[in-house]
Parts: structure tokens; C-alpha cells; sequence
């Protein structure tokens, strides 16, 4: 599906649920987020029905997010079946990596192609307090499942955060010459509530840049790795892995989006900024026609806007949080 600006819509963002084992500091209130009701958030086979129709459309990938997607009873069958819709070539997870010990070799077996793991420290201690509640040797186990079971390419999301995590950008650069993974370092983006002592930590790709050529490390070539996201690679010489760059705010990469979202309430966001939201769960309720529930998902990408227009102070400005978007 092309849209209003040329764009080539492909990519499909699909949030199953609002629901996280973690509380995020930047994500998430600690007490979490009011929870959807169960008869909102859409059954598996009525995301299905949806895919279906939007590969039909022209979706080629499909991305499961959450909240965090491996809460969810019967996300392994999810995703075999989301593999078996004609036209879907990629199917990929964004998780924060603490259940992927016991999911990953069935999600290998149902197919997924790979998956991208949270990790913003590779300090026990700053873990727990950027998650409230997470192990870090979890999230490590995690990884290792995923690198074991031929999940790959395996991408780790650093979201860097100053005065919080910035002094661990080479620790986490220099993790990809031992291993096969690749680093990307995303800016904190404005969206959420989360803990408001920590909304004034952005700290931009141009820092985080600096920051890795101050200690001696030399980023050299752009890489191509598998994905269609909005990350930039390079890597340290003769390093397995790449670091690469989500620079989200300060060089946004609106021009090339090539995604739409659903919620897991059921609703198409034709941008992660922007708060217009178009429901489609009514109408699939209601038992529309496919050709119907084809028109909302053109509807949608005709109302992609042509970027966001985030600022990186501009916290509050969004109703949803992250955990609800997905993303
Ligand atoms: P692949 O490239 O396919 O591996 O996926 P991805 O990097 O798009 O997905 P992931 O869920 O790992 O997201 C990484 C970071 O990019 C997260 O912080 C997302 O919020 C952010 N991100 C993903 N899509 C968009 C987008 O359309 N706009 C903006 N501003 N940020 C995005
Ligand atoms: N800014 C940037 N990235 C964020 N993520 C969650 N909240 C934010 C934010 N405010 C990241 C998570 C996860 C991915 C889906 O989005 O760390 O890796
Ligand atoms: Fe959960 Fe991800 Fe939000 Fe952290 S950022 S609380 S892992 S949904």
C-alpha cells in the first residue's frame, strides 16, 4: 500500500498486549498502567483475520510487540499462524527477553524469523532500578536462548538515557566484538508517563556518537542487516556483531516509514506519535465484509502523517503509553 507521500506501507506493528512483567522507569507508572479489560484487547484469531486482510493489502512483515508479547498464553501458536498467512515473508518479536528462555526454541519451531530483546544495562543493580523489578541474568538467558536457537538476527534496544545509562554505551559497543548480536542505541523518545524524574535525560545519537569515539573506539562501514526498521548500522572493526543508531528525535526517519500499528484494543495508528487512532475491532465485531475492514486499513495509511513532530522535552503530550502502542 502506497501512501499520500510515496511511502511503501509494508510493516505491521501488531501490540497483543498491554500487560509487561516489567515497569520500565520511562515506560510505565510502578504501580503499571490501568488495565485494558480482557473483552477489549482482540483474540488471537481476530488479529489473524486482520493480517490476513492486510497482507492482502500489501503487509510483508509482521512484528508482535506488547506490552511484553510472551505474557500472553498461546503466543507461540500466534505467530505459526501469522507465519503460514500467504505474503507474510517476516515475522519478528520485540520482547524485554525474560521469558524467551522457555519460549524460544517453540518460537523457532513456529517459525519466527528473529527477535529484538530490550536491554538498557548490563549492571544487576541499575537493572533493577530502570525495570523495578527485573534480573538482568534473565534478560542474559534470554539472549542466549535466542543466539541458541538460530533467532537471529538477534538486536539488542538500548535506549540510552542520560546521567542514567550513558556510561555504558561502550560496554555494550564492545559486547559485538565477542558476540553475534547487533547494538542499537535508540533516543528517549517523549511518550509515555512513566516516572517524570526521568523525562529530562535525552541524550542525542550525535553524544552517544562522541561518547564511543572519546574512549577509542573507531565505528567503521554501513551495514546492512536484516530488518526494516529505522536503525542505522556500522561496527567496530572485525566485530560478529554491529552497533547501530535509532535516532529517533534528532533525525527522525519519518520520510522512509514504512509501518502502521494495530493495538491490542484493536486499533490502526497510522503514526507512533500521533494520537489518531482508527478502530477497526468494532467493525470486525460487528462482522464486517472484507472489503470493509480492506477500506479501514487504506483509511489508515491515507492518514499517515508525513512526520512526527516530537520534541525531546515534549513529554505529556501523548494519551497512551508505550506498553499500549507497542512501540
Ligand atoms: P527491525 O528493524 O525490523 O528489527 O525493527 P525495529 O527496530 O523497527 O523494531 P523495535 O520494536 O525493536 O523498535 C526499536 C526502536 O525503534 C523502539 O524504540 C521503537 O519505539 C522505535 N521505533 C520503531 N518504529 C518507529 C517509528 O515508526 N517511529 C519512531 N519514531 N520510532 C520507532
Ligand atoms: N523511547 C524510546 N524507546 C522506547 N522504548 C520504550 N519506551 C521508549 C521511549 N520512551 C523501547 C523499548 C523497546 C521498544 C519497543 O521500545 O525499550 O525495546
Ligand atoms: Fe515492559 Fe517494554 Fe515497557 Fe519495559 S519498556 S515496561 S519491558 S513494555
Amino acid at each position: 500500500m502506497i501512501d499520500p507521500f510515496a511511502r511503501d506501507i509494508h510493516y505491521l506493528r501488531v501490540s497483543v498486549t498491554d500487560r509487561c512483567n516489567l515497569r520500565c522507569v520511562y515506560c510505565m507508572p510502578e504501580q503499571g498502567i490501568p488495565l485494558v479489560d480482557h473483552e477489549e484487547v482482540l483474540r488471537f484469531e481476530e488479529f489473524e483475520q486482520l493480517i490476513r486482510i492486510a497482507a492482502a493489502e500489501g503487509i510483508r512483515r509482521v512484528r508482535v510487540t506488547g506490552g511484553e508479547p510472551l505474557v500472553r498464553k498461546g503466543i507461540v501458536d500466534f505467530v505459526a499462524r501469522v507465519k503460514e498467512i500467504p505474503g507474510i515473508e517476516d515475522v519478528a518479536l520485540t520482547t524485554n527477553g525474560i521469558l524467551l528462555p522457555q519460549f524460544a526454541r517453540d518460537l523457532k519451531a513456529a517459525g519466527l524469523n528473529r527477535v529484538n530483546i530490550s536491554l538498557d544495562t548490563l549492571r544487576p543493580e541499575r537493572f533493577l532500578s530502570i525495570t523495578r523489578t527485573g534480573q538482568v541474568k534473565d534478560v542474559w538467558a534470554g539472549i542466549e536462548a535466542a543466539l541458541d536457537e538460530g533467532l537471529h538476527p538477534v538486536k539488542l534496544n538500548v535506549v540510552v538515557m542520560g546521567g542514567v545509562n550513558d556510561d555504558e554505551v561502550v560496554d555494550f559497543a564492545r559486547l559485538t566484538e565477542r558476540l553475534p548480536i547487533h547494538v542499537r542505541f535508540i533516543e528517549l523518545m517523549p511518550i509515555g508517563e512513566g516516572d517524570p524524574r526521568f523525562h529530562g535525560h535525552f541524550y542525542s545519537v550525535e553524544q552517544m556518537e562522541k561518547s564511543l569515539a572519546a574512549a577509542g573506539l573507531t565505528l567503521t562501514g554501513r551495514k546492512e542487516i536484516t530488518g526494516g526498521g529505522p536503525a542505522r548500522y556500522t561496527s567496530l572493526l572485525g566485530a560478529p556483531g554491529t552497533v547501530g543508531f535509532i535516532s529517533a528525535i534528532s533525525k527522525h526517519f519519518c520520510l522512509l516509514c514504512n509501518r502502521l500499528r494495530l493495538t491490542a484494543e484493536g486499533k490502526l495508528r497510522p503514526c507512533l506519535h500521533s494520537s489518531r487512532e482508527i478502530d477497526i475491532r468494532g467493525p470486525l465485531r460487528k462482522g464486517a465484509s472484507d472489503n470493509l475492514l480492506r477500506r479501514i486499513f487504506r483509511e489508515a495509511i491515507e492518514g499517515k502523517p508525513q512526520q512526527h513532530s516530537m520534541q525531546e522535552d515534549g513529554w505529556g503530550e501523548q494519551a497512551r503509553m508505550m506498553s499500549q502502542i507497542g512501540g
